[in-house]
This record gives C-alpha cells, structure tokens and sequence, in this order.
C-alpha cells in the first residue's frame, strides 16, 4: 500500500469539485475556526446561514470577546450543543488576553483554547495557516478505511490515531488545507456512508480496494453492540 499515491488525484479533484462555501473564499484564522466549530456536530447545509449571520452580527474576535452572551447563544439557536458557543466566546477571550488578539498559528496553542481538539487545531492550523497538520475526522476515516479495507472497529481511538499518522506522512506541504478539505468533502459528497457511494465519480477508485472487491459497504467496521 502506499497511501501517497492518493494526493494528486485528490488535490486534482478538489479543483474541480469543491463547493463554494462561504469560510472558503477567504478563509481568514477566525472564519475557519467558527466554520469547523458550526460543522462539528451539523452539516454544511444547514450551518451557511449560521455562519453568514454570525460573521455579519460578529465580525472579528474581539466583538465576539466583547459580545453580550445572549446575543451569542442568540446566533447559535437552533445549532444545538450551546457549549460550542460558549466555549468560543471564551476561546475568544483568552485569545485576546494571551495571545494579543490573533488566533494563534500552532497546532499545540489551538489545542489548549476551550472547545478545541485535534480535529479543530488541526483544521484551523492546515486552512487558515497552510500548516502540515492532519485533521482527521469520520469523512476522512470512512474513505482511508475503505481504501486500504481496514478491519479494526472504527471507533477504537487507536484507528484514528493510526490514520493521523499516515495522514501526517502524505500530506502535502504546498496545500495541507486543500489536501485535509479535499478528504472530507470527499467522504462527504462521493464517498458517502449511507448506501450510495459514488465510486464511478471517485478520484481514488482506482486504488481502492474495497471498491475494487465489490465490498465498499464492508467498511468503516462498526463495534457490534
Ligand atoms: N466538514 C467539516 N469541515 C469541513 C471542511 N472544511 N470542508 C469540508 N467538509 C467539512
Ligand atoms: Fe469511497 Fe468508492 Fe472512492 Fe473507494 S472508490 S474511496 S469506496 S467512493
């Protein structure tokens, strides 16, 4: 296996396919992180209009520090797991106190704000600030399972880490965002998880095995309940 091979294919494919969304035409570090908090839990859909009215209501850091939390919780009704917004409102302040305003471009600073895991620092870290971080998350681990028909329980945080392992050697160092946006927007528009993946659209179908031995709804392996 030599999971590199996917890079070319996948960047070429993002050229053409990806959507136009809102955080991606300009994806300024304070844009990225409120987009990938609004996608953790909910789709890209559903989140635009969020996303649109948040950045006009509150349209740098310091007005979101600054904000009255109602009017926070206000912008986020409907979006569910109100910690989420919380958590940024002070992320967003402990930004300004510690890090003189600017989200900070490293991965292991991001780590340590409120509501930020790998997932987000290693989005934020790769989009806003082409850092060669991966950011692993079911899309991606739903399409590198199929590719290479990994047979371990999906949910086992040793397949993760595996994956972001390999994910880190691959990566490219010239488009680490597009490569990371590239993988999740392909699991979520061709290969999908319900029934339907598209494998006759697919850039990678040519390596993948799973498609290959006809056994692509094999995969991810689910933990038997
Ligand atoms: N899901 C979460 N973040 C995403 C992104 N940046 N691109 C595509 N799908 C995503
Ligand atoms: Fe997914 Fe099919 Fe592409 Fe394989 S070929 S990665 S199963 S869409």
């Amino acid at each position: 296996k030599d999971l590199s091979l996917i890079v070319t294919p996948l960047l070429s494919w993002y050229d053409q396919h990806a959507r136009i969304l809102p955080w991606r035409e300009n994806p300024l570090p304070y844009h990225v992180w409120v987009s990938e908090i609004m996608l953790q839990q909910t789709r890209v859909e559903t989140v635009k209009p969020y996303f649109d009215r948040w950045i006009e209501s509150l349209p740098t850091l310091a007005t979101l520090a600054h904000a009255p939390e109602e009017q926070v919780l206000k912008l986020w009704e409907g979006l569910g797991y109100y910690n989420r917004a919380r958590n940024m409102q002070k992320a967003a302040k402990m930004i300004l106190d510690t890090y003189g305003g600017e989200v900070p471009a490293s991965y292991d600073a991001l780590l340590t704000l409120p509501g930020i895991g790998e997932y987000t620092a290693g989005a934020v870290a790769s989009i806003a600030f082409g850092l060669p971080v991966p950011c692993v998350d079911g899309n991606v681990l739903r399409v590198l399972t199929r590719i290479l028909t990994d047979q371990r329980e999906i949910d086992q945080t040793s397949v993760k880490k595996y994956f972001t392992e390999e994910i880190r050697l691959i990566i490219p160092r010239e488009r680490p965002g597009d490569f990371n946006q590239a993988l999740m927007e392909l699991g979520a528009t061709v290969c999908m998880p319900n029934g339907l993946p598209k494998c006759e659209l697919c850039p990678l179908h040519f390596m993948c095995k799973a498609c290959l031995q006809d056994r692509v709804m094999e995969f991810p392996v689910k933990a038997k309940k």
